[in-house]
């Protein structure tokens, strides 16, 4: 069987810590959509490791990983990665699979981005520029170039058909840059992969799947930035939704599980967008200090604010979720009363959905407060837990109809408590 587990916010919900503490229950480790712009941090034995396109199962002695059909993988930023895993040990030879239907994303696919958000003015997605957008846009005008076209004589031929395509969209953009530097490396980084497992993704998962093995699927972003229902334009440019799964491996909806959905105990988002709970105030910077919350792609300093449960029911929805994770309760120590969103007031109504257009009119967060956890003991186990924090969980699942079955109290491995 397949479980799925994503972010249910906008993205940075903790998800490499947790598939990474999960991975020893598995046999498969999968990615199944978005590339580079993911940043899922992993700590292991105190070194800090940021992964981007790599499963987060790297790591575990058990299972396999799988780069899925649905993920846009960049050779150069691949390589950079596995060139880091590879100093620490990490065979990736063994390690890794990446399918054949996995699309490419070349160098004038980053310019493209970066004369696309250049072209918006002030209405900026606040993209990562890693050529995402450009590179799925291919994908489904049916121009991509896949790892499969690596193995491929030809390959030449088609990136600089590729390219062509590219260069006369960004004469009429009016954007001047140039890739050549960087396409050198990309051909380079293209032999590496080629020494790598590629394989049929979907034949290989189903495989496992008849063999009786267990699968877990790693989400990329959040759902809030899903291409469908996402905060429409703000959002990246894949679906992200547990649906993904089964297009971005090759499997069944009948395969699936469970679906394990991650909140961050408050919210962060890092571009542009809407944010209705977002906090502009002295409150959202203590957040973003107690979280460390800054980008872990570009650095950025991530905008902050209470935990926003109108977001959270809709994406639970969206997903099937049938149990939640909670990361970064630590941080929420520093307060004495916490909020969370149940409702939006928009005019003079009061909405328990996501409206159309979150950014059409204004919207006014309405918040229920609890009592802050304030502890200055070390939580190790279930036991060490402050009542005011097993009551904010409590409140959770009354307002999500979903209990929470992992929280996370620390960045560390093993910083968690499982229910
Ligand atoms: P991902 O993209 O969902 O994998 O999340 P990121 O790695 O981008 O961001 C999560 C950040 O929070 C990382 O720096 C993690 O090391 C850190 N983190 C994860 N879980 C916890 C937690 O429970 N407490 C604290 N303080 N930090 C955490
Ligand atoms: P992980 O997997 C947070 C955001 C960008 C931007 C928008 C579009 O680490 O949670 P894109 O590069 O896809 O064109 O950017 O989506 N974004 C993320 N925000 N976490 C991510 O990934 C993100 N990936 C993209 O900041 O607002
Ligand atoms: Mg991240």
């Amino acid at each position: 069987m397949v479980d799925v587990l994503l972010g249910l916010q906008w993205g940075d919900e903790g998800k490499g810590k947790i598939v990474d503490f999960l991975a020893p229950n598995y046999d498969v480790v999968a990615r199944f959509q978005g590339g580079p712009n993911a940043g899922h941090t992993l700590n292991i034995e105190g070194k800090r490791i940021v992964l981007r396109t790599i499963p987060s199962g790297v790591f575990c002695e058990r299972p396999c990983n799988l780069i899925g059909n649905g993920v846009v993988i960049d050779p150069i930023e691949f390589l950079k990665e596995a060139k880091e895993l590879e100093a620490i040990g990490i065979n990736l030879r063994k390690k890794l699979k990446i399918s054949q239907k996995a699309h490419l994303i070349v160098p004038t696919h980053r310019l493209l981005d970066a004369a696309s958000e250049a072209a918006k003015g002030e209405e900026k997605i606040g993209s990562t520029l890693k050529g995402i957008g450009p590179a799925y846009m291919d994908k489904t005008g049916r121009n991509g170039l896949r790892v499969g076209d690596l193995q491929s004589p030809d390959l030449k031929v088609k990136f600089e058909q590729l390219k062509k395509k590219h260069l006369e969209l960004l004469s009429l953009y009016n954007f001047a840059g140039d890739s050549g530097e960087l396409e050198k490396k990309w051909f380079e980084a293209a032999d590496y992969i080629r020494s790598l497992d590629i394989v049929s993704g979907e034949y290989f998962i189903n495989e496992k799947l008849r063999e009786g093995k267990l699968v877990l699927a790693e989400g990329a972003q959040g759902s809030m930035l899903d291409i469908d229902f996402g905060t429409y334009p703000f959002v990246t440019s894949s679906n992200t939704i547990s649906a993904a799964a089964c297009t971005g491996l090759g499997i069944p909806p009948t395969a699936i599980r469970d679906v394990m959905g991650i909140i961050k105990a408050y919210c962060t988002r890092v571009g542009g967008g809407p944010f209705p709970t977002e906090l502009t105030d002295a409150t959202g910077e203590d957040l973003r200090k107690a979280g460390h919350e800054f980008g872990a792609v570009t650095g950025r300093p991530r905008r902050c604010g209470w935990l926003d449960l109108v977001a959270v029911n809709y994406t639970i929805m969206l997903n099937g979720v049938t149990k939640l994770i909670v990361t970064k309760a630590d941080v929420l120590n520093i307060f004495d009363e916490v909020k969370v969103c149940e409702s939006y007031t928009i005019g003079s109504d009061e909405h328990k959905s996501i409206p159309f257009d979150i950014t059409a009119a204004p919207i006014v967060p309405n918040y229920t407060t609890l009592q802050g956890w304030k502890t200055d003991h070390a939580m190790k186990t279930a036991a060490d837990l402050p009542a005011s924090l097993n009551d904010f969980m409590q409140y959770v699942k009354d307002k999500t109809n979903v209990g929470v079955s992992i929280v996370s109290i620390g960045a560390g491995r093993d910083q968690l408590v499982t229910f």
